[in-house]
């Protein structure tokens, strides 16, 4: 097999015919065939094949052909052949993703600008575009794809299915709807890659770590909709809950359970952006007051032993590992953000005070001269908790948010695993350069996940 770039121009004639310069179809070990069959993403289009004297590595398709096969432009682009008489373009990668509010300049809404980053970052690796559900033609194996051109304008074009599929749809509610269930379903069938699966419930995490001995060391205790009972025993045993819902995010709806045997049972919560703390000398009451809030929708919480994080100030401290899968497969860690928890507040998101800083900074406060060790551990961690969720799921993950607790004595304590993560750590200037760093591994990973690559899986 053979795999290079190439730089595909375009010709006017009707007839489906190809023309490779002569190193080009040299290494493709085209010379002397009188046929080919060209492929993009799913497409398979038979041509005439001819070569060209000429330099460097040249292919010219005719407008009959460019239009069967709907390569999207010219220019710079693998050109790759796994068998003879077969030569494949590309690889093609859509990003699927959505937004209720959209408009022609943004047209994936507040997505739109990371979107128009890692299509302009695989321009020229990749013919890479974006798509929504609504942009697929499933009679004609289609997609109506959104195209960057150069001046950042967009532009749409028909492509056959891609090689990848990068998932990004934003709405959980949206992605449980048969719809989208059977959307996904269909790309696998078809043996497209489509990653990441979905979002994770944090339940759904716990359980999948469950029987995973290495992974549980670092998960706090936890129990799925746990009975008003349990909750009491996890109290008595620990002293510190956080009572969360498992689809729950931007810490909405966490309470922050604490018991003393002498004082009773305290509870912290954030109730219209403010900082709530209550009293309670009985269990029962703190049980009604729950109930009050929530009624059935308790049966979708979890109950988690608290962790005492470190802290700067006496405000807690925690940890976003943004992880990627890179173009060999594996694991690695492409960005770390400190979050500082707001006065007060049960979480360390930013949206309820928090604030933002390096790993390196807010170690190098609490643990002076043992940070980079701790660092370095954590690292290694959430590798290896990575590893871990990808080893029980079923699904193929590319990407994963960790959010990492450090507790006092150093220990390393995963709180949940996003399949979506949010990208807000690379707004800090420090960490520009993970920010890009992230995007060139979801290019990476999928060239691996397309055929586009070198090696084979190992
Ligand atoms: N078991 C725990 N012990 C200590 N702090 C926790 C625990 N669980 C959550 N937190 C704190 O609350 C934050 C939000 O919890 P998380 O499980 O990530 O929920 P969300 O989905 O709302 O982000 C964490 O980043 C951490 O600061
Ligand atoms: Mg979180």
């Amino acid at each position: 097999m053979s795999l290079t770039i190439c730089n595909v121009h375009f010709t006017q004639q009707s007839e489906p015919i190809v023309w490779f310069s002569s190193p080009l179809a040299k290494l493709l070990r085209l010379r002397g065939r009188k046929s080919v069959n060209v492929k993009l993403g799913r497409e398979t289009i038979p041509a005439t094949v001819r070569t060209i004297k000429k330099g460097g590595h040249h292919v010219y398709l005719s407008a009959g052909l460019r239009r069967s096969v709907r390569i999207p432009k010219s220019g710079h682009v693998y050109v790759y052949n796994e068998d003879e008489g077969e030569i494949q373009f590309g690889p093609l990668i859509g990003v699927l993703t959505d937004s209720r509010i959209r408009s022609s300049a943004s047209p994936f809404g507040e997505r739109t600008e990371f979107v128009k980053q890692l299509l302009r970052l695989g321009q020229r690796r990749a013919y890479f575009f974006a798509f929504t559900p609504r942009d697929i033609n499933w009679q004609q194996e289609t997609v109506h794809g959104w195209f960057l051109e150069s001046g950042g304008v967009w532009s749409r074009r028909v492509v056959p299915f891609p090689d990848v599929v990068y998932n990004r749809l934003p709405s959980r509610k949206a992605e449980t709807g048969l719809q989208l269930t059977s959307l996904r379903e269909r790309f696998v069938r078809k043996r497209i890659p489509f990653f990441n699966w979905s979002f994770f419930n944090k339940s759904d995490v716990y359980k999948l770590l469950d029987n995973d001995p290495e992974a549980l060391r670092h998960l706090p205790e936890s129990i799925n909709n746990p009975t008003s009972g349990r909750i009491r025993e996890m109290l008595e045993k620990h002293h510190f809950l956080y009572y969360k819902p498992s689809a729950g995010s931007l810490g909405i709806g966490i309470y922050r359970l604490t018991y003393h045997p002498r004082r009773g049972y305290f509870v912290r919560y954030r109730r219209n952006s403010e900082n709530v703390l209550l009293r309670f000398s009985h269990f029962d009451g703190l049980m009604r007051m729950l109930r009050a809030r929530h009624g059935s929708g308790l049966n979708h919480y979890v109950v988690q032993q608290g962790i005492r994080l470190v802290e700067i100030e006496n405000c807690p401290i925690d940890f976003r590992f943004h992880m990627h899968k890179d173009g060999e497969n594996r694991w690695v860690v492409a960005g770390i953000g400190a979050k500082k928890a707001g006065r007060g507040s049960v979480t360390t998101h930013i949206k309820n005070g928090g604030s933002l800083m390096t790993p390196e900074l807010a170690l190098g406060r609490i643990f002076v001269d043992r940070s980079d060790d701790v660092l370095k551990e954590a690292k290694e961690i959430a590798v290896k908790l990575s590893e871990a969720i990808e080893r029980n799921y079923s699904h193929t993950l590319g990407e994963l948010g960790l959010d990492i607790g450090i507790d006092r004595d150093g220990s390393v304590w995963m709180f949940e695993a996003n399949a979506k993560p949010g990208r807000s750590i690379f707004k800090h200037p420090a960490l520009k350069e993970q920010g890009r760093a992230s995007l060139e591994y979801i290019l990476d990973h999928c060239l691996y996940l397309s055929k586009f690559r070198k090696k084979e899986d190992s």
